[in-house]
C-alpha cells in the first residue's frame, strides 16, 4: 500500500510515521507513507496556499491551484482508489471504513487547514471526506495521523500474533473484554479464576460474556448496529 498525505505542515506528520509500528511497517514494506509539502506546488515565491475567502466571510480558505497541481502529479504516476479529505464535515470515521480503506493499493490524503478548501477542490478531485469526531482540530494532519495508524495496522504482517488486529475492539462491533498479566494477585485483588484454569473453550466463552457485556453498559448503540 502507499499513502500521499499532502499538507501545508509536513513535519508535524514526520515525526509521527518515524517511530513504532509505522516506522517498522515502512521499514518491512508493507506501506510507503510520503508526505507532500504543498507548497512545492506553489507558483509564486511567498509559496502561498491560502487566500481569503470571497464574499468576505471570516478565516483563510486553500486555494485550489497547488492542491491541484499536487494531486496531478501524482495521478499522472499511478492510480489512486480515493482521494481523502480530512474535514470535520466529513463521514465519521469508524472500524467498518478503516477496514476497507485498508484493503486498497494508493491513497491520496489532504489535510484541511484554515476554514477549509476551496469547495471546486471537493467537487473536482475528492472522492471521500473522513471526519474523525464531532470535535474541530485546528488542521487535518492529526486526523491524517488517526486515519493512516488505523489502516496500516490493518495491513497483513505489520502486527504480529500477540498485537493481532483480530481481537481488538469493534471488529466485532464488540469492545474488546478485560486483560491480565502477572502477578495473579496484587494486594489481594485476584485476576478472575477461569482465566488461570487453562480451559481454552471456557475461557473463550468467558472473553466473549465479558466484550457483550462491557459493550452492553459502555457501548450499547454498538449493539444496534
Ligand atoms: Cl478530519 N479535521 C479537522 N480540522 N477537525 C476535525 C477532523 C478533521 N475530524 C474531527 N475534527
Amino acid at each position: 500500500m502507499r499513502i500521499d498525505i499532502i499538507t501545508c505542515l509536513p513535519r508535524l506528520l514526520d515525526s509521527f510515521f518515524a517511530h513504532s509500528i509505522l516506522q517498522r511497517a515502512q521499514q518491512g514494506g508493507y506501506v510507503e507513507v510520503i508526505v507532500h509539502d504543498l507548497r512545492d506546488y506553489t507558483a509564486d515565491k511567498h509559496r502561498r496556499v491560502d487566500d481569503y475567502a470571497f464574499g468576505g466571510a471570516a478565516g483563510m480558505v486553500m486555494q485550489i491551484e497547488p492542491i491541484a497541481r499536487c494531486i496531478r502529479s501524482l495521478q499522472a504516476e499511478r492510480t489512486y482508489d480515493d482521494v481523502i479529505y480530512m474535514t470535520p464535515d466529513g463521514e465519521r470515521l469508524n472500524q467498518r471504513t478503516t477496514n476497507t480503506l485498508s484493503l486498497r493499493q494508493n491513497l491520496i490524503i489532504l489535510c484541511g487547514h484554515y476554514k477549509g478548501v476551496d469547495e471546486r477542490v471537493r467537487e473536482l478531485f475528492i472522492t471521500k471526506e473522513i471526519s474523525i469526531g464531532d470535535y474541530v482540530l485546528s488542521g487535518g494532519e492529526l486526523a491524517a495521523c488517526v486515519l493512516s495508524d488505523a489502516i496500516i495496522r490493518l495491513l497483513p504482517g505489520v502486527l504480529n500474533d500477540e498485537t493481532s488486529a483480530l481481537t481488538d475492539s469493534f471488529q466485532d462491533n464488540l469492545l474488546a473484554p478485560p486483560v491480565y498479566t502477572r502477578p495473579a494477585e496484587f494486594e489481594g485483588h485476584r485476576v478472575p479464576d477461569i482465566l488461570l484454569s487453562g480451559h481454552e473453550a471456557k475461557i473463550d466463552e468467558w472473553r466473549h460474556e465479558q466484550a457483550l457485556e462491557r459493550t452492553r453498559v459502555r457501548r450499547p448503540d454498538l449493539l444496534d448496529l
